[in-house]
């Protein structure tokens, strides 16, 4: 007999009978970081269906900037609860979706003037883009780096660029997708490699004429938190131009104040074709979109774009509302400060000699921030199983940690940006601690 635990229980064991449950009802391909099972959540807290309290610095994987269940995004959708939850924008319009449109249009860095389109998922947004740039330009290849994540879907995961886990077994990939080196300094990878690949790619195997995009996230996200320099992304733009191929830039993790910026990339001072959204955009709701220039926006078909959630309207109400947050409470230069507050945490860590040589490497973009751990402070000696270690042993001490990286081994934060600075600190004091734990413990094994 199945046995329910509802929101509120807190039993000793709760925790471990959803486990078995989930083993038996779910498969393994959606594998889950911690088994604890989540009762209630405000803003950078989450409570757990045993009472624990967790301190959240994952926020549903970059997607709570705002926070969970911030009073504004959740008046906003009760709001909405109480006049329609559905009627499928492309069968009876409504007005929230079109005032969203008119305020991103206003807003994403794209060249303009701007159309928007509403989907649902970060992979379908990117899926979109890649649909209108092959309208618009009547050419079939596309362009990604290694190391990016576009998404799950049959070509958000073949334009991703790592094999494990994401396209093992899931072949054959879709046809005219090709990818470049990303340039990462700490592993000794240039800018100027990676432009020259794409020249040798035009050279060797494909016409950049039948290129129809080239697609690049701002900030590395699943692949490690890695910033592509503005050089690179200023090189990509003179290419695109000189070929007439569209610069898809991949917002989806990057968004909505994560970096300081409304959108990461403001930071290079140069204007994409196409950009896709999703995650933070609308406080935990699934709402995803794209935003590019009009003429191109407008190249597909009547029909040939949309959904029948795309643009849900509790999503494009709460995202309306997360706009309205960012602005108000100033989250742009909050998330600096957020920044600077861990990356001084982090940078204290490193200096500290009971954790000599393990933080190899720290990143920031704005609230973007991610360390990289090492051995022996050896750049190729990733320590995937520390960070691993780490994220158990933080959330034995109430702390939700993510970690992300081609090579498994970089702790990624992402807390919401309207966290305290007392629950910032309150977080890095557990993953100091932890560090210290199981570093004493290794040199003692
Ligand atoms: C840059 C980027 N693009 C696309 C996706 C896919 O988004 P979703 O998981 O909502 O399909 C992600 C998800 O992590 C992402 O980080």
């Amino acid at each position: 007999m199945t046995t329910t635990t509802k929101p509120g229980d807190t039993k000793t064991g709760a925790n471990a009978a959803l486990e078995a449950r989930r083993q038996a009802a779910v498969p393994r391909g959606v594998a889950v970081q911690l088994p604890v099972y989540a009762a209630k959540a405000e803003n950078a807290e989450l409570t757990d269906v045993e009472g624990k309290r967790y301190i959240d610095f994952a926020a549903g994987i970059a997607v709570l900037n705002t926070g969970h269940l911030h009073p504004k995004v959740k008046a906003a959708v009760q709001a909405q609860l109480e006049n329609f939850s559905h009627t499928s924008f492309q069968v009876v319009p409504y007005e929230s979706y079109i005032r969203l449109a008119e305020r991103l249009n206003q807003m994403a860095p794209t060249k303009g003037p701007r159309k928007t389109i509403f989907v649902t998922t970060g992979a379908e947004a990117v899926e979109n883009a890649v649909k209108i740039a092959r309208a618009a330009t009547g050419r079939p290849g596309v362009i990604a780096f290694s190391g990016g994540f576009h998404g799950r879907t049959l070509l958000g995961m073949a334009l991703t660029g790592k094999v494990v886990p994401y396209k093992v077994g899931f072949g054959p990939m879709p046809a005219d997708i090709y990818h470049l080196p990303f340039p990462v300094a700490y592993h000794g990878k240039t800018v100027a490699e990676s432009l020259e690949a794409i020249e040798t790619l035009f050279r060797a195997d494909i016409d950049p004429n039948r290129i129809a995009a080239m697609i690049i996230e701002p900030v590395q996200g699943e692949g490690g938190f890695y910033p592509a320099q503005p050089e690179l992304l200023q090189g990509i733009r003179a290419i695109c131009d000189k070929h007439g191929i569209l610069m898809i830039v991949d917002e989806v993790q990057t968004g909505f104040a994560r970096t300081g910026k409304m959108f990461a990339l403001e930071h290079a001072g140069v204007q994409a074709d196409l950009v896709t959204m999703a995650k933070s955009l609308a406080g935990g709701f699934p709402l995803s979109a794209v935003t590019g220039r009009a003429d191109i926006m407008d190249a597909p078909n009547p029909g040939g774009l949309g959904g029948t959630y795309g643009g849900n309207p509790l999503a494009c109400a709460a995202a309306n509302a997360v706009l309205d947050v960012i602005e108000e409470e100033n989250l742009c230069a909050r998330a600096d400060e957020v920044g600077n507050l861990l990356v001084g945490r982090i940078k204290g860590m490193q200096r500290q000699n009971s954790l000599a040589g393990i933080i190899g490497d720290i990143r920031q973009l704005g609230a973007m921030v991610a360390m990289e751990l090492v051995q022996g402070g050896d750049a190729n000696k990733p320590d995937a199983e520390l960070t691993k270690q780490l994220i158990a042993r933080a959330a034995e001490k109430g702390l939700i940690l993510l970690s992300c990286g081609i090579r498994s081994n970089v702790i990624r934060y992402l807390a919401p940006l309207t966290t305290s600075d007392g629950l910032l600190n309150e977080g890095m004091d557990i993953v100091q601690a932890s560090l210290e734990e199981l570093v004493a413990e290794r040199a003692g094994a």
